[in-house]
């Protein structure tokens, strides 16, 4: 699933427009309903049907981003959009594919505690969706449809603040190039210190805009950039910034438990790392990306900071120098961390809470886990597994957890990191980076922010407690 080098529904859209033709519609084109059979309107129709049963999941589910004008490449707001897509929606929902996550329970991997705003389908419903394109994907009756849920709300309530780029970037394919990092200064304007407890992105242009990484730039180095725009930026800040949240198209804000907040000092810039893809249709503009910000001058109970686990810097390798062999589709890179006391974060008189949870690699990268072992038990808790890892599904995930609830870490601990990578043809996302570049095979792969170097780290939100 490569939302960000796939230019649309390509040849889908076609075989399923054509599937649904021959099997969903009753042949005399009115569109009553086909599978009722006496056609005496009488409302005794085929289940499940797209009213009564497949709109309000649909509603519920999809429509964060397959709208009109949205993210995803066709919109599914009524049932002339949907049905044609039936049999794939199916697919996709059996496969784990739609809706996108990727934090999953594993063999290796059990989270301590469910993810808030976990995307994925019950069985029931990915159930519902085969059926009902099994069934031919009949419409039913309007005046039995179910009552429908409203769409997600993506808007985090009562911002204090909301501040937008200070100048618009244009974005263009170059040559084979459709992807470009850039990034942008913001000035939240907060006079004094205080303690965001809710941040929600807003993408200027839903078309372009395709993942953004969000960082506090403390020292306010990016102020010196003109017009706000640091352009080809790499995968980082391009200052010393600290990661604070992640954004992905149809994510909600991040909202921190209640009782932890990440500190803004005054005078603090943020800069957010947009990755904008090129709509292939010329020069597409992007003139409002910002930021929702909510805020208190009331120190929280626990201070939240995100910390990097692994390379590049902290960790020790388990596995050697990093480097990926060109070629190699099974490579392994372990980094350790053993938490430390160090600037007065986790000494054993307070309490420290893992409350969200960022695996970060680049396009290499196929398979990702972090646990923690605790240095007097031995015991291990795993915080997130991302074993079918899209790099253009990267978030962070928060835990469904009051603070004091979250994953307790203390010096001495070790965390450990495990990335698997796959520098073969047979990794499309590398195929596709290649090819961008004008490559037809791979290349050794080191460690660092390009496209094509590679990263093995996890950032953790953690909550301290009096911090
Ligand atoms: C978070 C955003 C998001 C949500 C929520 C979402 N989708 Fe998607 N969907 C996408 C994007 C982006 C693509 C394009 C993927 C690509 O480029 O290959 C897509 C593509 C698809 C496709 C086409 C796949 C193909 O092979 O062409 C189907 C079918 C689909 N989604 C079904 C669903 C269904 C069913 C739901 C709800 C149960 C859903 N999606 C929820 C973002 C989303």
């Amino acid at each position: 699933m490569l939302a960000c080098t796939s230019g649309g529904p390509d040849g889908a859209e076609t075989d399923a427009a054509e599937t649904a033709d021959t099997s969903s519609g009753d042949g005399d084109g009115d569109g009553d309903n086909p599978g009722d059979g006496d056609g005496d309107g009488d409302g005794d129709a085929l289940r499940p049907n797209w009213h009564q049963d497949v709109a309000p999941l649909v509603t519920e589910a999809c429509q964060g981003c397959h709208t009109d004008g949205g993210i995803a490449p066709f919109a599914m707001q009524d049932y002339a959009q949907t049905a044609p897509w039936s049999a794939i929606m199916a697919d996709q929902a059996e496969q784990g594919l739609m809706p996108p996550w990727h934090a999953l329970e594993t063999a290796q991997c059990q989270p301590p505690m469910p993810y808030k705003h976990d995307a994925r389908l019950t069985d029931a419903q990915i159930q519902l969706l085969r059926d009902w394109a099994d069934v031919g994907s009949p419409e039913g009756d309007p005046a039995d449809a179910a009552p429908l849920p409203s769409p997600p709300n993506l808007d985090l309530a009562n911002p204090t603040t909301t501040v937008t780029m200070g100048s618009p970037v244009s974005i263009d394919a170059q040559g084979n190039t459709l992807d470009f990092f850039h990034c942008l200064s913001l000035d939240p304007g907060n006079p004094e210190d205080v303690y965001l407890d809710g941040i929600q992105l807003i993408p200027g242009n839903r078309e372009i805009v395709h993942h953004v990484l969000i960082y506090v730039d403390e020292a306010a180095a990016s102020a010196s950039w003109p017009g706000g725009v640091l352009q080809n930026c790499g995968g980082g800040s391009g200052v010393s910034g600290q990661l604070i949240s992640a954004w992905v198209p149809g994510g909600l804000p991040m909202e921190p438990p209640a009782g932890v907040g990440i500190s803004l000092p005054a005078g603090s810039r943020l800069v957010l790392n947009v990755h904008y893809h090129a709509t292939g249709g010329g020069p597409t503009p992007d003139d409002g990306t910002g930021l929702a910000l909510r805020w208190s001058t009331d120190k929280p109970e626990y201070g939240s900071i995100f910390t990097l686990l692994g390379a590049p810097g902290a960790g020790t390798s388990l596995t050697g120098p990093f480097s990926i062999p060109a070629g190699a589709s099974d490579h392994v890179e372990e980094y350790e961390w053993v938490v430390s006391s160090n600037g007065n974060a986790f000494p054993d008189s307070v309490e420290a809470r893992i409350w969200a949870v960022a695996n970060h690699m680049h396009l290499v990268g196929v398979d990702m886990r972090a646990w923690i072992e605790d240095r007097d038990t031995g015991e291990q808790t795993c915080l997130v597994h991302t074993p079918n890892w899209d790099f253009n599904w990267q978030r962070i995930y928060e835990y469904d957890a009051p603070a004091n609830q979250g994953v307790r870490v203390k010096a001495g601990d070790i965390v450990r990191v495990r990335c698997a990578y796959d520098n073969s043809m047979n990794n499309p996302a590398l195929v596709n980076a290649l090819a961008e570049v004008g490559l037809d095979t791979p290349i050794e792969v080191n460690l660092g922010e390009g496209t094509l170097d590679e990263m093995c780290l996890t950032a953790v939100g953690v909550g301290i407690k009096g911090l």
